[in-house]
């Protein structure tokens, strides 16, 4: 038996009716498809559409994220969503540090470590740390620098058994919308190198540790990287925004759970 969790990003896309809309269809695929207990699934829509798509879902299998939060409690921060807010709309997840955040707006390692901590001083929300190298760092022989960097800068900052509640998704930055997904055993490897390294910080523990592969999943190459033995699940992009592909993928994962 595996666990798994399948994750759909689905960044900048959809408006409120076609959140709802497109949570419906995945919420009923789903609910014919029966996955067994061990395969969680989730959906993170944006924040404007997490209230609608959680009713949507409640009750159901289908778990609703956030693609990001604040590192703030609450307060004069105009523009920022807290912890408080994404657990009041029903959220048990949330993004933090995803490449396009790191890139695009500048979010250090240590900016990231904050949100961290504000996301496990809630005892509901599960924080998904995305980390990865961008394709000069690979290019440069510098992947296992940048993912020890990335995990050192956040767990270093946490006790032993907040940070086993983190779920880590891999994302190199050269597959994310790219096409071009890792091959198994890019990822594999990475994926060993990363549940290797956390048990710097965990110990045993690394073992049960989650560790999800992203970067241009889809139904046809999600049996190839889902099975590798250090792949717990994945976090998807693109094929998450068409409710017949991402049930495809939840349905790979479910034939390899059992
Ligand atoms: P992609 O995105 O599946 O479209 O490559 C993955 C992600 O950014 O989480």
């Amino acid at each position: 038996m595996r666990n798994y969790f399948i994750a759909g990003n689905w960044k900048m896309n959809t408006t409120l009716p076609k959140a709802e809309q497109l949570a419906a269809q995945i919420v009923q695929g789903v609910e014919e498809l029966q996955p067994l207990p061990q395969v969680r699934i989730g959906i993170f829509p944006p924040f404007i559409s997490l209230a609608g798509v959680h009713t949507v879902s409640t009750n159901t299998r289908v778990e609703v994220g956030a693609q990001n939060c604040s590192n703030e409690l609450s307060g004069a921060f105009t523009g920022e969503i807290s912890v408080d807010m994404l657990q009041s709309v029903g959220c048990t997840a949330v993004l933090i540090g995803h490449s396009e955040r790191r890139t695009i707006y500048k979010e250090s390692n240590e900016f990231i470590a904050s949100k961290v901590q504000r996301v496990l001083a809630s005892s509901v929300l599960t924080p998904v740390l995305c980390i990865g190298e961008t394709l000069s760092q690979r290019q440069n022989n510098q992947t296992w620098d940048v993912l020890r960097n990335q995990i050192d800068d956040v767990y270093s900052t946490l006790e032993k058994k907040d940070a086993e509640r983190i779920i880590i998704a891999y994302e190199p930055v050269w597959a994310i919308g790219t096409g071009i997904a890792a091959t198994p055993e890019e990822a594999q490897e990475a994926h060993s190198f990363i549940r290797n390294h956390c048990s710097r910080f965990l110990g045993v523990a690394a073992q049960d540790a989650m560790l999800l592969y992203g970067g241009s999943v889809t139904a046809e190459n999600a049996q190839s990287l889902l099975s590798q033995p250090d792949i717990n699940g994945a976090l998807i992009g693109g094929a998450s925004l068409k409710a017949e592909a991402f049930l495809r993928i939840i349905a790979t994962a479910n034939a390899l759970s059992q």
